[in-house]
């Protein structure tokens, strides 16, 4: 049997298993969505926000892309955000990397990787905010990990300077935004940065609605 078949085959299994403990499960689900949470996460393999977090479909919408990054041209991610805010109405937002992230790591060299170059600019510029620091740290693993954690403040400060979240921080003072990382090597989320709508930003950045 070849490797897709074989998901196939896990799928049809995963689903007789799910009818058995609660045969209503799937009607249940397929009638509505209603997740108090946003999840943008990295694309890694290895962070898997249901099963992390011991969520079940249907409890947190879901958004990942490489090093799990905040543009604020990315008609993806604003797609997804102004649905989740605007439509579903979520409660909270959370931002979530991880220690050792390949995307971070590679945006600290100089290695050419065409196109991912571009994307990966986005957190060359954060290292740029906290040069010094980063450069302090002893061990390449060291300065990606603490830049893991300066990019996840840094994406959560990108969702508060949106209309999006300002606009829904005036009319409902919701959601709150969480930036977290989680640890590979133990299981483990790190809660890093909160912001909500009492929070301070930059006048700059502020609209009037
Ligand atoms: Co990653």
């Amino acid at each position: 049997m070849n490797q897709v078949e074989q998901l196939l085959l896990a799928n049809k299994s995963w689903a007789q298993e799910k009818k058995m403990f609660d045969p209503s499960y799937f009607e249940r689900l397929a009638k509505v969505q209603t997740p108090d949470f946003l999840w943008i996460g990295c694309s890694d393999s290895r962070v898997p926000a249901n099963e992390i977090t011991g969520t079940n479909p249907g409890e947190i919408f879901v958004h990942r892309n490489v090093a799990n990054l905040v543009v604020h041209t990315d008609l993806n991610l604003l797609t997804v955000l102004s649905y989740a805010v605007e439509v579903l109405k979520v409660k909270h937002i959370i931002v979530c990397g991880h220690y050792g992230c390949g995307g971070v790591q590679a945006a600290l060299g100089k290695t050419h990787y065409g196109l991912i170059n571009k994307w990966l600019r986005n957190i060359k510029d954060i290292y740029r905010l906290h040069q010094e620091e980063i450069e302090a740290l002893p061990s390449l693993l060291d300065k990606t990990n603490r830049l893991v954690e300066l990019n996840v403040a840094e994406q959560i400060l990108n969702l508060a300077k949106t209309s999006i979240i300002q606009k829904a921080w005036k009319e409902r003072e919701y959601p709150v935004l969480h930036g977290w990382v989680y640890g590979l090597d133990n299981g483990l989320l790190k809660k890093i940065v909160t912001m909500d709508y009492t929070s301070q930003l930059e006048d700059i950045y502020k609209y009037d609605f």
